[in-house]
């Protein structure tokens, strides 16, 4: 499985184009953090990609959610990639978080939805307005983005990267793709 194939999965499968944009903001975000943490980043790229690929299937039936991912992807891709089954399984708490790459990803999922809600409620709107200091005072605001659960951004620290770097990285990675986020 490359990149190509999983976005075409993602385009299959998923129909509501604030989770496709969601799922592009967390491959990139994966890909930019992999080389802090001695990952592949097209590897990691691929697990933010593919990680929420049922959602839409889902959605009404949330015990399922991850679960049909790894059916989808075996049964009918020949996808057997273990540590990236187990990483999508992991973020969705299918599975505790046990390696890096499934701490990072299950760290990285609100911290996307977090981020778009800093650019969304800047003046500028933008990705490209945001800075380190406006995330950490948006980050300390609990009603503020209440959904991104911050201790579950926060659990980046347990494999050893600061709140301040993982922000800045994961805010550089989404300002890459900022037109495709349409921000
Ligand atoms: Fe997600």
């Amino acid at each position: 499985m490359d990149r190509k194939q999983a976005l075409a999965l993602v385009d299959r499968y998923i129909q509501t184009p604030n989770l496709k944009k969601h799922i592009l903001a967390v491959g990139a975000c994966m890909q930019r953090l992999a080389p802090k943490f001695g990952g592949d980043p097209d590897r990691w790229e691929l697990a933010g990609l593919l990680h929420d690929l049922d959602y839409d299937l889902t959605k009404n039936d949330p015990d399922r959610h991850t679960w049909v991912t790894k059916e989808i992807l075996e049964n009918e891709h020949d996808f057997h990639d273990t540590e990236i089954l187990n990483a999508i399984l992991a973020h969705a708490e299918k599975k505790p978080a046990e390696t890096v790459l499934e701490k990072v990803l299950y760290a990285v999922d609100p911290t996307t939805g977090f981020i778009v809600a800093c650019a969304l409620m800047h003046p500028e709107k933008k990705l490209a307005a945001l800075d380190l200091g406006f995330m950490k005072r948006r980050f300390k605001e609990k009603r503020f983005a209440a959904g991104a659960n911050r201790d579950q951004m926060r659990s980046i620290e347990a494999v050893g990267l600061p709140l301040d770097d993982f922000l800045t990285l994961c805010l550089e990675a989404m300002q890459g793709i900022a037109s495709d986020l349409g921000l």
